[in-house]
């Protein structure tokens, strides 16, 4: 069976809060997940895989400071076909930069060849008092378009 493995991107804690709410209920449905709170790209199995990307915005559109190694290492990838990942984006629509991070993340991985599953979450945190909800409510449909079966 094909596993996720959950990326996170978070400075204050709401992005890994979300990732770990979604692996708590990957895992409760007997799909294999791993929560990556401090991401190390030549750790992470890429293969029979799905990278979930849960990351938030911050500065002028940067990414999270725990993602920036990480991002360099993609940057530095010749080649990620056969990679499949999909994004989750926190942000906040009073910045102009509104979700830059996970749009900027979705396009690198794009320019180096892996290939988008599903179509961004973007939780806007103004209008989410609770993102893990709305993210757990976007899940099956996720699983259902990933072709993870469940146990
Ligand atoms: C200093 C600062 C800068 C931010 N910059 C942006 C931004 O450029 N774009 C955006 O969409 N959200 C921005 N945000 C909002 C955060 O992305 C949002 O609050 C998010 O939920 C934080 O998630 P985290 O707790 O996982 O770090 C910023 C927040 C702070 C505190």
């Amino acid at each position: 069976m094909c596993s996720v493995n959950i990326i996170i991107g978070s400075q204050m804690g709401s992005a890994e809060y979300v990732g770990e709410q979604l692996a708590e209920q990957l895992i409760s449905l007997g799909i294999p997940t791993e929560v990556h709170d401090q991401p190390s790209f030549n750790d992470i199995n890429q293969d029979n895989t799905i990278w979930l990307l849960c990351t938030s915005t911050y500065g002028a559109g940067d990414y999270p400071e725990n993602l920036l190694p990480f991002i360099e290492s993609i940057k530095q990838a010749l080649d990620l076909k056969g990679l499949k990942f999909s994004v989750i984006g926190l942000g906040d629509t009073s910045y102009d930069t509104y979700n830059l991070a996970g749009r900027n993340l979705e396009a690198l991985l794009l320019s180096k060849g892996a290939h988008c599953t599903a179509q961004r979450l973007e939780l806007n945190i103004l209008d989410e008092s609770l993102p893990e909800e709305t993210a757990l409510a976007w899940l099956p449909q996720w699983i259902e378009i990933n072709n993870l079966k469940s146990l």
